[in-house]
């Protein structure tokens, strides 16, 4: 499903509706080259969600925790790993057991690692329009992309 970004205020748009389909114990993969849009999103998805004060892009903490009432968020950037393996060495797999939703950019560097991951978002950027294109691969992730379309319409291209 292919949504196209004119403007932060379209990615705003769409960073709502995505906060308000996704359901706990949800893993969002996101990948882009740099400067895509992906920690741009990933921000105005904590926003619309309740988290407040500032969120910083993982990038040199690997992790960012931020902890809601019924839920605890994980917003990894895994940029700077240099083998998969660090990912069971910080003991990322522990994130994945209470309430949670993880957003984790640059998951490829943890090959073969990561639990479950119900969307894949890749953000991309052609004669400088933004898009962004969501695949599920649960079917928990199918029936939240299917709320998500009802909802975004008008974005849909
Ligand atoms: N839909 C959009 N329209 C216009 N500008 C955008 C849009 N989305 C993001 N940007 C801008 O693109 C820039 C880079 O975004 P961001 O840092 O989110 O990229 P990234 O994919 O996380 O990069 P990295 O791989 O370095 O982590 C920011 O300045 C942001 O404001
Ligand atoms: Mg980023």
């Amino acid at each position: 499903m292919n949504f196209q970004l004119n403007s932060l205020s379209d990615t705003h748009t769409l960073a709502g509706l995505i906060a308000e389909v996704i359901v706990p114990n949800f893993v969002i993969t996101l990948n882009g080259d740099l400067g895509a849009g992906k920690t741009t999103l990933v921000r105005e998805i904590l926003q619309a969600m309740g988290v407040t004060g500032s969120i910083k892009s993982p990038t040199f903490t690997y992790v960012e925790p931020y902890h809601l009432d019924y839920i605890d968020i994980f917003h990894f950037d895994l940029y700077r790993f240099s083998s998969a393996d660090e990912w069971l060495d910080m003991g990322f797999d522990e994130y994945f057991i209470n309430p949670h939703l993880c957003f984790i950019e640059w998951a490829e560097k943890a090959n073969g690692l990561i639990p479950e991951m119900d969307w894949d978002i890749t953000l991309s950027i052609n004669n400088e329009i933004h898009s962004c294109r969501i695949t599920a691969h649960t079917n928990k992730g199918q029936e939240c992309l299917k709320s998500l379309m009802k909802a975004g319409v008008s974005l849909l291209n």
